[in-house]
């Protein structure tokens, strides 16, 4: 008998690359924790032990407040050791690969691996190359499945229910990771997701996500939920032009007053662009969920920690005829 059959094999790791990772239990324990969370942020003391020993690390090659604020906090708030490395001002500037960097960190032996880069597939590079659990805070227009699970739980707690929801998605779905995750994870727990926005800005096939399409920003009157999304300038090539103007984007797909009806919620995952998006007058009127969405954050990303850290992986099935 070799050594390696001596030693229990090592559960998987289990990471949260994308909402492809999780299936309908996944979401549903998740929201279940934050909510449970909840509470235990409304203590004089808000600090909880589950994490003690633990060490998080942010490690963000973009730009970010909400995610990279609200990991942090998640953190710290479990009591886990936190550390978060921007790529400005790290030896990234001296051209260190994002592989150099992976293993310079993995030598710490970080438990939870956060990851936010503009090349899509960057957090599975990370997870190759550490022993960490890897959590996608946002790869290029690809997947952010954590703003997709605060997004749900924002919906549930204040809606009531996800199950039947209708949910439109208005905007640049063509550079949007938000939206990619969103209508994934909508479709798991049996929302409806309809994309809006200008040809220009709906890929061709999304519907293979599960979702409809339209390009008529009247469809959005029947959704339970206008989900807005940024106007992402910085994915959009020099001299690259979607739209003919801000001005007559803001005109044929803005969400102002008079595309609000009574009784809808309107969301926007942030950081807003007011005045072409979406109106400032629906960014602060009791319609929109912005803030109930940045509070949602926080305890959705220490329900992620903790269920990475501390719920058993799934056991690999014993065929017949095993031991
Ligand atoms: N929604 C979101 O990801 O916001 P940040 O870019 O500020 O993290």
């Amino acid at each position: 008998m070799t050594m390696s059959e001596l030693r229990p094999p090592s559960p998987p790791r289990r990471h949260l690359l994308s909402i492809r990772d999780l299936d309908r239990a996944d979401v549903e324990r998740i929201l279940d924790t934050a909510r449970a969370l909840t509470a235990s942020l409304q203590r004089e003391v808000k600090k909880l032990p589950t994490l003690r020993g633990r060490t998080v690390v942010n490690l963000f090659y973009e730009s970010s407040t909400r995610t990279l604020a609200s990991f942090e906090l998640a953190a710290k708030r479990l009591s886990a050791d936190t550390m978060s490395l921007r790529s400005a001002g790290s030896s990234v500037d001296k051209g260190e690969s994002l592989k150099d960097t992976a293993l310079t960190l993995a030598a710490y032996d970080p438990d939870v691996i956060i990851v936010r880069h503009p090349s899509i597939g960057a957090p599975w590079l990370v997870a190759r190359y550490t022993g960490a659990h890897v959590v996608n805070a946002g790869d290029g227009k690809h997947q952010h499945p954590t703003q997709a699970l605060l997004d749900l739980h924002t919906m549930r707690e204040v809606l009531g229910r996800l199950e039947g929801l209708q949910v439109a998605i208005v905007g640049d779905v063509l550079h949007s990771r938000v939206a990619r995750s969103l209508v994934e994870a909508l479709g798991l727990v049996g929302a409806e997701a309809l994309l809006v926005g200008p040809p220009t800005l709906l890929p061709r096939g999304i519907e293979a996500l599960g979702c409809a399409v339209s390009t008529d920003i009247g469809d959005i009157a029947d959704a339970d939920v206008v989900y807005v999304l940024r106007m992402q300038a910085e994915r959009m090539g020099p001299g690259e032009a979607f739209v003919p103007s801000l001005r007559e984007y803001t005109a044929l797909y803005g969400i102002g007053p008079d595309r609000v009806r009574s009784g809808q919620v309107v969301m926007h995952p942030g950081p807003m662009n007011r005045g072409i998006e979406i109106d400032a007058r629906v960014a602060d009127s009791d319609a929109a969920l912005v803030t109930d969405q940045v509070r949602s954050g926080l305890v959705v990303r220490m329900a992620i920690l903790y269920d990475l850290l501390t719920v058993a992986p799934v056991e690999a099935p014993v065929h017949a005829g095993m031991a």
